[in-house]
């Protein structure tokens, strides 16, 4: 399905709109399945986004239906300040007291590799092989990565897996560690991926990733081409400054 970009001033209004819009994806997957699953991303973007739908109240939204899933996460324990789901705990899963038995976080704790396959083991129970969920929430780095697909890594080439133990040495992981991660045939079968990209500081990958020369290996968000679902590219002025065509 063709890809769709929306751009907006800043990440105030971005976060606005990815609220809407992730409200409306979670009332038509209840409504039709009796329940919306969601993969957060992580990173810093998000966060206004899950701050928006705490404020938002319990009742804005069916939560008691939805089931929560990462797209990635760092091999950190869960209250580390650089953990995926510290930050979606703090902004969106406490304010709402949202039910644990639909939290779905990686272990970031325990070995990576039995993480990876323990999550994929949970994912496929869950929502089958491949895994579709109704919602991707993806960022994107200023090298062009997204979850944990950085470039040149392992993990770009999915080897048929859903969740893989990626390692990766990069400036943007601070160096050498592992994540676990989402395989791009993973994201690809969902139903609704939203890449949701603010600042200066990415706009340059941007302009690689939607108008360069496919180079996937280098800019791994160029993997991500859902064939059935819908694919909208939620970008603000600053990130989307050096696109020629949007
Ligand atoms: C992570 C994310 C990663 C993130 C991008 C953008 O674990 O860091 O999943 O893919 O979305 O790096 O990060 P910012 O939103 O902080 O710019």
């Amino acid at each position: 399905m063709a890809s769709k970009i929306r751009r907006f001033d800043d990440l105030d209004a971005l976060s606005r709109a990815a609220a809407e819009d992730l409200s409306a994806v979670v009332r038509a997957a209840v409504a039709e399945r009796g329940v919306a699953t969601i993969a957060l991303s992580g990173g810093s973007t998000p966060a206004r986004l899950f701050k928006l739908l705490a404020a938002g109240g319990r009742d804005a939204l069916p939560w008691d239906q939805v089931d929560l899933w990462w797209g990635d996460e760092r091999t950190v324990p869960p209250d580390h300040a650089d953990s995926n789901y510290r930050m979606a705990r703090e902004t969106l899963i406490d304010p709402l007291a949202l039910d644990p038995a639909r939290v779905h976080r990686m272990a970031g704790e325990a070995d990576p590799a039995e993480a990876a396959e323990d999550y994929e083991r949970q994912l496929v129970h869950a929502l089958g092989a491949p895994p579709v969920f109704d919602l991707v929430l993806l960022g994107m780095g200023p090298d062009g990565h997204t979850a944990s697909l950085f470039p040149g890594t392992k993990a770009l080439d999915d080897g048929g897996r859903w969740v893989v133990a990626n390692p990766v040495d990069s400036p943007v992981t601070k160096g050498a560690t592992v994540r676990i991660t989402l395989t791009a045939p993973a994201i690809n079968a969902a139903r609704h991926v939203r890449f949701l990209i603010g600042g200066v500081d990415k706009a340059d990958a941007l302009a690689h990733v939607l108008e360069g020369e496919r180079a996937p290996e280098r800019y791994p968000s160029q993997l991500i081409a859902p064939p059935t679902g819908e694919l909208v590219w939620m970008l603000d002025n600053a990130a989307a400054a050096k696109l020629r065509t949007a």
